[in-house]
């Protein structure tokens, strides 16, 4: 590690680099360095000397040996994610606002150790270990700098979640929002609740592709994560500074559930004791009845969810609700009558509001997708019925629903799928596996830009960050969701760290180069992102041969069926 070009393959690209002295001075770790945390900073010692510890064979011991350690501390005048990153060749230092600056720090020093810094073990053991002289200034542009998983469409269990973090924390992001239900499964355990996940966890089988695709796999899926695995992913993310935010969603996206307890869903338009948990994707007709059982039942889960997450913020869905069933269920209009709302926009506002105040109440803040708009509450205009000021939006359906938001006062996280969609194509090849939706390759989502032009100033104040979501229709495992998540995550986490020029002025052949350094960061981690030369053999879209596959292991084969799209 000798010059400057290694050191600006740091990704996300820091505020400020200096060397210190020029020239290709540098410093080295060995089996003597040790680490000197001050108050606050003692998980990040740990973080260091179990990761860092474990890739490059070094011990780092607690100590204060003036001549051979890393200083850990917190400098109050430094913002609370900022940190400073000092190596003199008199001493190494990170200093953060708070232990979340030093944490950024900290993986800023394993990035300047090189790739291997990023292995589970040694690959030469003895080997020397040498930091740049270098002072970085760094702070991140956003706050919520987010990453959505779902894990009803396809669980991911425990293990892959804990491995999840680490890669956020690799890339400085913090924030996990972690989808629980959906029509395909609820993955959350609720004890008042049981039949939540006895019944909502699993599908008998699933639509293989697109939701147009003739394909099924007849292999039940499911699981959930009991709450003591939501405790440790919770423990596990704050030791990493980051918050898991849940979403529960509400009043669409609710079959799971509704099939778990049938009197939550309209009974008197459906025969919801006969349906079963969703095995196929898109918009879903069977919401929730918006009777005082449903308020009271939602009530009882979101007790045990605030019991278990201690984010501020509160995901309540809150998208996709079709109101068919509710102009055709008499005991739904009776409800919109009784409340003298308009119609069944109204409605969903009323459901939504409700626990909006509730939530409030108890001290946390309501996030919805745009969604929660609908209905006329926005403004706060009608006394009494607006979101509370608290509440805050996750702009999906581009940048629109944010941007009234926005000026309405109201906190917004950027996550248009026009953009930061990571489950839609990253190239146009015929080999892309599953490849639905447009294509938005790593440059795109590097000239992807959170605050639209033309915000004023307050509104734009008002963008609490970005967030990429992956939906995991088309990502029935762990190497699926690598595949569209990587490398395109590390581009957005610079536009949600980094203070980048304009979308057309950013320097993408730049990154480009970075990334070179980044691939082998991501290969030592084990990550199975897409390849710049696309997908490799066993990534590739399954061609008809692949189809007669599925059939052989179905024991059920399909006649003629078409390629997957
Ligand atoms: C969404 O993509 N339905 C939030």
């Amino acid at each position: 590690m000798t010059d400057m070009t290694d050191v600006m393959d740091l990704i996300p690209a820091p505020r400020s680099v200096e060397r210190v002295p020029p020239g290709p001075a540098c410093d080295s770790l060995d089996a003597q360095t040790q680490l000197d945390p001050q108050t606050g900073t003692e998980y990040v010692a740990r973080w260091l000397r179990t990761t860092v510890g474990a890739a490059t064979g070094l011990p780092l011991p607690d100590g204060n040996d003036d001549d051979n350690r890393i200083v850990l501390s917190i400098d109050a005048g430094l913002a609370p994610e900022e940190y400073r990153l000092v190596v003199d060749g008199y001493a190494r230092r990170i200093e953060g606002g708070s232990a979340a600056g030093v944490f950024w720090g900290a993986q800023t020093l394993r990035q300047l150790l090189g790739p291997e810094a990023f292995r589970r073990a040694p690959l030469t053991p003895g080997r020397v270990w040498t930091l740049p002289l270098i002072t970085i200034r760094d702070t991140p542009r956003f706050a919520w700098r987010g990453l959505m998983l779902d894990v009803a469409r396809h669980f991911m269990p425990k293990d892959g979640v804990l491995r999840y973090l680490d890669l956020l924390a690799a890339h400085k992001l913090n924030v996990f929002h972690l989808h629980l239900t959906d029509d395909q499964g609820w993955r959350i355990e609720i004890k008042r609740h049981p039949k939540l996940t006895e019944v909502g966890a699993w599908r008998s089988r699933t639509k293989w592709g697109h939701r147009a695709s003739p394909l099924w796999t007849g292999t039940p899926h499911g699981g959930y994560y009991t709450q003591d695995d939501i405790r440790e992913i919770v423990a596990y993310a704050a030791e990493r500074h980051i918050t898991v935010v849940p979403e529960i969603d509400i009043p669409g996206h609710s079959q799971a559930a509704i099939v778990a307890y049938p009197d939550l869903g309209n009974t008197d338009v459906v025969d919801t004791a006969a349906l079963s948990v969703w095995d196929t994707w898109g918009v879903n007709p069977n919401v929730l009845a918006p009777s005082d059982h449903t308020l009271r039942f939602y009530e009882d889960v979101f007790e045990e969810v605030l019991a278990l997450f201690p984010s501020p913020f509160i995901h309540i869905g809150g998208d996709e609700c079709p109101k068919d069933q509710w102009k055709a269920s008499p005991a739904a209009q009776a409800r919109i009558r009784e409340l003298g709302l308009a119609d069944e926009d109204e409605l969903q506002s009323w459901f939504i509001r409700h626990f909006d105040r509730w939530l409030a109440g108890r001290g946390r803040r309501l996030i919805g997708w745009d969604e929660i708009l609908e209905g006329g509450y926005l403004e706060g205009g009608q006394e009494g019925r607006g979101l509370a000021s608290g509440a805050a939006v996750s702009s999906w359906r581009g940048y629109a629903g944010g941007i009234a938001a926005a000026e309405a006062g109201h906190d917004v996280v950027m996550c248009p799928e026009q953009q930061v969609y990571l489950d839609h194509r990253q190239a146009g090849g015929e080999d892309e596996p599953m490849p639905i939706g447009y294509v938005r390759t790593l440059e795109d989502v590097y000239r992807f830009e959170p605050v639209p032009p033309g915000l004023s100033a307050q509104a734009a104040g008002h963008i609490l960050g970005t967030q990429a979501n992956v939906w995991t229709e088309v990502m029935e495992n762990q190497s699926r969701v690598d595949y569209q998540t990587f490398p395109r995550l590390a581009a957005f986490a610079e536009v949600a760290w980094s203070v980048l020029p304009a979308p057309a002025e950013r320097d993408f052949a730049a990154f480009e180069t970075r990334m070179a350094t980044h691939y082998a960061r991501l290969d030592a981690l084990g990550v199975e992102y897409r390849p710049p030369g696309g997908p490799l053999p066993w990534q590739r879209r399954p061609g008809p041969e692949g189809i007669d596959g599925i059939n052989a292991v179905l024991g059920r084969p399909i006649e003629g069926a078409p390629p997957i799209v």
